[in-house]
């Protein structure tokens, strides 16, 4: 949306609509110039609020008619509404027509055109983009949709729910156009409407559920792609099986259908049976994805479908309560993908790599200009708030709710949760009181109100750990205080609930009792600013392992010395804590260096910890492979109240060449041992050998920079031309590029050679090259110099984000210069972008939402250029609202 002001929408302003739109007939004469759209609506006041005109939503359409009950009816535009100012009072029919240009909707929101192909995208707002709606989740409809289009260059014609018509058109006029109609028989809300319509390919699967229904699952791509949708396949197979032994959730359709398309601004979306993905998590097959990418396939593949009830059976009243359905939607597919891994250092491996995106990406955003609580109470632009603190914070509220009911009283809330809400639109209040209801007496039930405020105070609480241990009562004590900074609008907050898991070790690693029952492992919950906690019979001072799983969404100091950091991270039986111990000692030798503005120097302790959990004959290859690598620059940052990148790069550089070279041998083994024979797998076994592989070899090619040895980077670079997956590939082209080695160019060339019609690995290229550790500002020129590259485009958000976000937000180093550089090629960029695709220019925008807490010279030149933009008159909504916010 194009606007010069946006109004601020406030949650507490809700209300219900004036009108109520039971059914719809939809019937679209698609062209890619000019598609013709018929809406044939049945209406209904709403007698629940008073009085008033009709006002539908509509952005860029052209009208040709509206009529009520077949009669002309006057009307006026008003913005982007069409006020029907005197409707009739009893039921009536309303019918609109209207024009659209999809191949000039380069917004992807509403219906568009890709690859010669149309797609739509619903969500939030972007059914009022194809036609003059209630454009809101809580008016719910069943829809019907006809279809017609030229047969040869749109042989494919999907919609929602079921087929019931399809055929060849007759008439003069319609020459060699054919039709479809399809029927969703389930009530929805605009925005998980869908139309697809192309020459598609489909990979089919016939399956029986539990319940002994028969259902086609497909998943339909470019002709060419299909042996890309096997994982995808799979995926859907094993979320099914899933969310019905899980949840006792079924497949409510005969048909499933999955889309992919190229142009897309997000992962995916949940459409009612006709789930549209980004090919980017979609398409998989060894030689091009990553294991990662394999696993994120299965994760999204698995969100999506998870969404039919979560999101589309129980929908969200209002935008407010986004989180209420991505929330509780991610907790699922998180819960999922641990029950996919299988072995329980499998699980803890999710957990780790769940929880370093949330503090990567989420911990800095609820302490930045953009921080909003998980159920946001005001937005200009709605599409700005499907955040990290939306999806991951809100997603770790929901795993609250299931530490403190316990997993069978979270199973018994969400089946109350259904039965009670079934087939509305509802808010984070009624799941709240669902699973409270559902656990009566539970640690949740009887402090309901101060938990809920994890949806409405924004910012990540500060929990204090302080223990005393007294020799003389055998005592141990433990105090617990929290506090949550202020954020934008909410100088003060309350105290949270906070669930603690938590344990005690003696200085030998054992478990202690911590009752007379015998358990090693308990929950304390914190719900006041101060609490204290005392154990009984503990002979000596113990080591406390708190927080365990990472039990909740919180910045920790325990407080704990090296030495008992040790402890946890040998001994701890929780292996998230294991791997924090680590992170923890790496974390205080940085700081401890950032802050006296000495070099860093890792102490012999640390390094030879380091060994030890390289060379450990039990730990899994995934585990050794989180476990040695350092915490991210973003997530240090986040540890210092004034951030110099430059400093914080050199110091991450620093403490990686001294792990290179004091443990050369032992890479060199790793490297070794963690070689796999036969075919390619996607396994959590497989994928973390050769992640530790991967991450032996890059240490090896870096210390190799430092010493001059020319051995690894010619194996490294063997390595990359032998490959037989990507995984492999990609870490050896990883390892030359990053260590700046001079085998780097000759490989990207190669690499580019090989892939050029692959559009998802060139966009790896381009990432790779954008997100490569800076020296002396070649990262940067590098960068620069690949938006002219033919293969560079903005109206790509994959590529235009391969290039942009990957310099701009993930590469610290590369993007805050001295010479501000950075933050000028940033302003460009967002303008260039903003008029094409808003969405993606306000993404890319984000990246300055932490410019305050900047040292100078990047502080003063990063408001500037912030600045420079906003004073730009004719920006989006999208883009406004976040340089806006900024400036506050
Ligand atoms: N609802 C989608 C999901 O999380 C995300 C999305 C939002 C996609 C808006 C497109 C537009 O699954
Ligand atoms: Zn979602």
């Amino acid at each position: 949306m194009r606007e010069g002001t946006a109004p601020l929408i406030q949650r507490l302003d809700y209300q219900q609509p004036a009108f109520w739109i039971r059914k719809v007939d939809l019937s679209f004469d698609l062209d890619p110039a000019k598609t013709i759209v018929t809406s044939k609506m049945q209406v209904e006041r709403n007698r629940a609020v008073p009085h008033g005109p009709l006002r539908l939503h509509g952005e860029e359409l052209n009208l040709l008619r509206a009529l009520i009950n077949g009669a002309g009816v006057s009307f006026r535009q008003e913005g982007h509404e069409l006020v029907i100012d005197n409707p009739p009072d009893e039921d009536f029919a309303l019918e609109i027509r209207n024009t659209i240009c999809p191949e000039k909707n380069t917004a992807l929101s509403g219906l568009y055109t890709s690859g010669g192909s149309f797609f739509t995208q619903c969500e939030a707002e972007g059914f009022r983009r194809i036609t003059y709606f209630l454009d809101r989740p809580d008016v719910m409809a069943v829809y019907t949709v006809t279809l017609r289009a030229d047969a040869t260059k749109y042989p494919v014609l999907l919609s929602n729910g079921n087929l019931v018509d399809s055929g060849t058109l007759e008439e003069p006029g319609n020459k060699g156009r054919h039709f479809a109609v399809w029927h969703d028989p389930f009530p929805k809300p605009s925005y998980l409407f869908a139309v697809v319509a192309g020459d598609l390919v489909a990979r089919e699967q016939r399956v029986r559920t539990r319940a002994g229904k028969d259902h086609l699952l497909q998943v339909y791509v470019r002709r060419g792609d299909l042996e890309k949708t096997e994982h995808a396949m799979n995926s859907l197979i094993a979320s099914i099986v899933w969310d019905e032994a899980r949840f006792g959730l079924p497949l409510d359709l005969e048909r499933f259908m999955v889309v992919g398309v190229s142009d897309f601004n997000m992962g995916a979306m949940e459409n009612k049976g006709l789930n549209i993905f980004n090919t980017a998590a979609l398409l998989a097959s060894p030689a091009t994805a990553t294991d990662a990418d394999f696993a994120r396939i299965e994760s999204i593949v698995a969100h999506e479908y998870f969404h039919n009830w979560t999101g589309n059976r129980v929908t969200c009243r209002d935008w407010f309560q986004l989180s209420l359905k991505e929330g509780l939607t991610v907790f699922r597919d998180q819960e999922f993908s641990m029950d996919m891994a299988g072995s329980s250092s499998a699980r803890a491996v999710c957990r780790i790599q769940d929880v370093r995106q949330l503090r990567a990406l989420q911990f800095p955003e609820d302490s930045g200009a953009m921080a909003h609580p998980v159920r946001p109470d005001s937005y200009s632009e709605i599409n700005n708030f499907y955040t990290a603190t939306v999806y991951e914070k809100g997603s770790e509220v929901v795993r609250m709710y299931q530490t403190l009911v316990g997993r069978k009283g979270f199973e018994a809330g969400m089946k109350l949760y259904f039965e009670r809400h079934d087939g509305q639109a509802v808010t984070c209040d009624d799941f709240a009181q669902a699973i409270a209801d559902a656990n009566p007496g539970s640690a949740l039930a009887t402090r309901l109100d101060t938990f809920k405020r994890w949806y409405s105070q924004a910012g990540t609480p500060r929990v204090k750990a302080h223990g005393e241990h007294d020799a003389a009562t055998r005592t141990y004590t433990l105090r617990l205080t929290q506090h949550t900074p202020a954020t934008p609008g909410q100088p003060t907050k309350l105290p949270q609930v906070i669930p603690v898991v938590m344990g005690l070790l003696d200085r030998h690693g054992a478990a202690l009792a911590l009752n007379a029952a015998g358990d090693t492992e308990t929950v304390l919950v914190l719900d006041q600013a101060e609490q204290t906690f005392v154990f009984e019979n503990i002979d000596a001072e113990p080591v406390p392992s708190l927080l365990r799983g990472f039990s909740a969404p919180v910045v920790l100091d325990d407080g704990l010395s090296d030495a008992a950091l040790l402890v946890l991270m040998r001994h701890d039986s929780d292996a998230f804590n294991r791997w924090e111990a680590g992170q923890r000692l790496a974390l205080n030798r940085i700081l401890a260096a950032l802050r006296a503005g000495q070099p860093l120097v890792l102490s012999n302790a640390f390094i030879e910890a380091m060994r030890g959990v390289l060379n450990h004959p039990e730990l899994d290859a995934a585990f050794k492979e989180l476990a040695l690598t350092l915490p991210g620059e973003s997530y240090i940052a986040e540890q210092l109240d004034v951030v110099d990148p430059q400093a914080i790069h050199a110091a991450v550089m620093a403490a990686q060449r001294q792990l290179a070279s004091a443990l050369r041998d032992d890479w060199t083994a790793a490297f070794e041992a963690n070689q796999i024979a036969g075919g390619y797998t996607p396994d959590p076994v497989s994928s973390g050998k050769r992640a530790l592989a991967n991450l032996a070899l890059s240490m090896l090619v870096l210390d190799a920079q430092a010493t001059g040895d020319t051995v690894w980077p010619g194996k490294a670079y063997q390595r990359f031309k032998d490959a037989s997956n990507m995984t492999d590939r990609l870490g050896a082209l990883a390892a030359l590029v990053n260590a700046g080695a001079e085998l780097a160019q000759p490989a990207l060339e190669r690499f580019h050679a090989l892939f050029k019609d692959d559009a998802l690995v060139i966009d790896k290229w381009f990432a790779l090259q954008a997100r490569a550790p800076e020296s002396d500002g070649r990262v940067f020129a590098r960068a620069k110099t690949l938006t002219k590259h033919a293969d560079f485009t903005l109206k790509n958000p994959n590529r235009a984000r391969s290039l942009l976000a990957s310099l701009c937000m993930f590469n610290p180093a590369a993007f805050h210069r001295a010479d501000a550089a950075g933050y000028v090629f940033w302003a460009e960029q967002v303008l260039a972008v903003d008029a094409i695709n808003p969405q993606l220019a306000s993404r890319i925008a984000r990246a300055m939402d932490r410019w305050s807490v900047l040292a100078e010279p990047y502080r003063s030149a990063a408001r500037e250029a912030v600045a420079r933009v906003a004073a730009k008159p004719d920006l989006s909504t999208d883009v406004r609202e976040i340089v806006e916010r900024a400036l506050a």
